[in-house]
């Protein structure tokens, strides 16, 4: 199981950069709420490359905006990885998968909690991640949804005899008590936040997760 850590709850974000930096974390997780798509904590893009700058891990962008054909070139010029953003959307969705593959990164899509997830499923052999938010979106340091178990089961079931090998990833709540249950499914990727960042030490938390 891969990890992802968040930096979206903490007030010195840059200190926080320097301190994932030295756990074996997988990626580095870059929330970006523009406050109309959802609301929350907003950190513009500008700061974002700045943070991107300093870290040595490679970046799991989660778009939480609708304005896709503005921000995918400029998230698409930093270290990513993957960028996700959400089927919620409405339109244009295969458009802007392609636009992240044009790109050479690979693209995910996101599922809100209250979302029917039927809503994913024509996109299944397009994608190469899932994200299952297991929180609202929009801050960190909320607790997770249990419904979202019942959701990824479901979904894993559609993956069973899926090729290309859709990675599934879920997002918000994660910590050593929550991450039992995904642990069973078993996930391929977990997103944590605040569970992480609000210890002394990273690595411990970082290892209590994987253990
Ligand atoms: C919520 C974000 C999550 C969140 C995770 O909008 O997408 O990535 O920051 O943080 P925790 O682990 O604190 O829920
Ligand atoms: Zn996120």
């Amino acid at each position: 199981m891969k990890i992802s850590v968040s930096f979206l709850s903490c007030k010195q974000v840059l200190e926080a950069i320097r301190r994932i930096n030295l756990t074996d974390a997988d990626f580095i997780h870059v929330d970006f709420v523009d406050g109309k798509f959802v609301e929350g904590r907003v950190i513009p893009f500008r700061k974002l490359k700045k943070i991107s700058k300093l870290s040595t891990k490679r970046l799991d962008v989660h778009l939480m905006t609708n304005q896709l054909k503005h921000y995918i070139p400029k998230f698409a010029s930093l270290n990513c990885e993957y960028i996700t953003f959400h089927v919620e959307v409405g339109k244009d969705i295969e458009k802007y998968i392609e636009l992240i593959h044009s790109y050479g990164i690979k693209a995910g899509l996101a599922l809100n909690p209250e979302t029917d997830l039927e809503k994913i499923k024509p996109y299944l052999s397009m994608v190469d991640l899932i994200l299952v938010m297991s929180v609202v979106p929009g801050y960190g340091g909320q607790s997770f949804i249990p419904e979202t178990i019942d959701k990824l089961k479901k979904i894993k079931s559609y993956l069973k005899d899926d090729k290309d090998q859709v990675v599934l990833e879920v997002d918000g709540g994660i910590n050593d008590q929550t991450v039992k249950e995904l642990k069973k499914i078993p996930v391929d990727f977990i997103v944590s936040g605040s569970y992480i960042t609000s210890s002394d030490n990273f690595q411990e938390r970082i290892d209590s997760l994987r253990s």
